[in-house]
């Protein structure tokens, strides 16, 4: 596969909970560089296949779903069929559908080229599982983030404890795992750090931190370039 792109791209890879979200949104906004948030367009696919009745193993009629999602980014809120969905498709729950849903051949397929239709203006920051293994092999930085399991359900925790719920560490810690080993797993697209990402291990480091680490290796980059 050989995709070229005059937009440049920084491809941030990495399990759930890692933080890659929050870096991500940040190194775009710091660029002034728009940002990809993949794993909403397989969220949003699972929760519009669950209102319409639809089973994750139905796979034409999920793959349909994914082509023809009707979806609006604005600002910070996302919009399915012009309903405000951003806080809905960040439960567990649709977490869960997400990661099954996007074992399926034809959803990847279908999502692929909406992805890469995101690479325009000055720059794209794209964050995911396999933005720089597939969605954007020829990505100018790729960054593996990630952060040990317990670190990432601890945070996972609080930012729950934060909203005012009763999480139960236990069963955060083991979701996390659950879905490390699935996505990490599956045949298709699975997460891993390709030969030419950087580590950037965010257990005993601030979103600053791994902001500026990000800034500094896309400088060094474009030096060398
Ligand atoms: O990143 P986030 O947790 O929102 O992603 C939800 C799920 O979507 C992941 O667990 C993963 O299975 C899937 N995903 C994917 N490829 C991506 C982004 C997300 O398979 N590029």
């Amino acid at each position: 596969m050989h995709i070229k792109t005059s937009v440049p791209i920084i491809a941030i890879d990495g399990p759930s909970g890692s933080g890659k979200g929050t870096v991500a949104a940040q190194v775009a906004t710091r660029l002034g560089w728009y940002y990809l948030d993949s794993g909403s367009l397989y969220r949003l696919t699972a929760l519009a296949a669950s209102v319409q009745n639809i089973g994750f193993e139905e796979e034409d009629k999920v793959a349909n779903i994914a082509k023809n999602l009707d979806v609006r980014f604005e600002g910070q809120s996302i919009l399915l069929a012009g309903e405000e969905v951003t806080e809905k498709i960040r439960t567990e729950a649709v977490g869960e559908g997400a990661s099954v849903v996007s074992k399926l051949p034809s959803v990847r397929q279908a999502l692929l080229q909406r992805q890469r239709d995101f690479a325009f203006g000055l720059g794209l920051v794209a964050d995911g599982r396999d933005m720089g293994s597939e969605v954007f092999p020829e990505a100018g930085l790729k960054v593996y983030l990630t952060a040990s399991v317990a670190e990432r359900a601890n945070r996972r925790y609080k930012q729950l404890l934060s909203k005012g719920m009763n999480p139960d560490y236990n069963d955060i810690f083991d979701g996390i795992a659950k879905r490390d080993e699935r996505d990490m797993n599956r045949s298709l697209a699975p997460l891993i750090q390709t030969h030419d990402a950087r580590l950037l291990d965010t257990t005993n480091c601030s979103v600053e931190e791994a902001v500026q680490k990000v800034l500094d290796w896309w400088k060094e980059v474009n030096i060398r370039a």
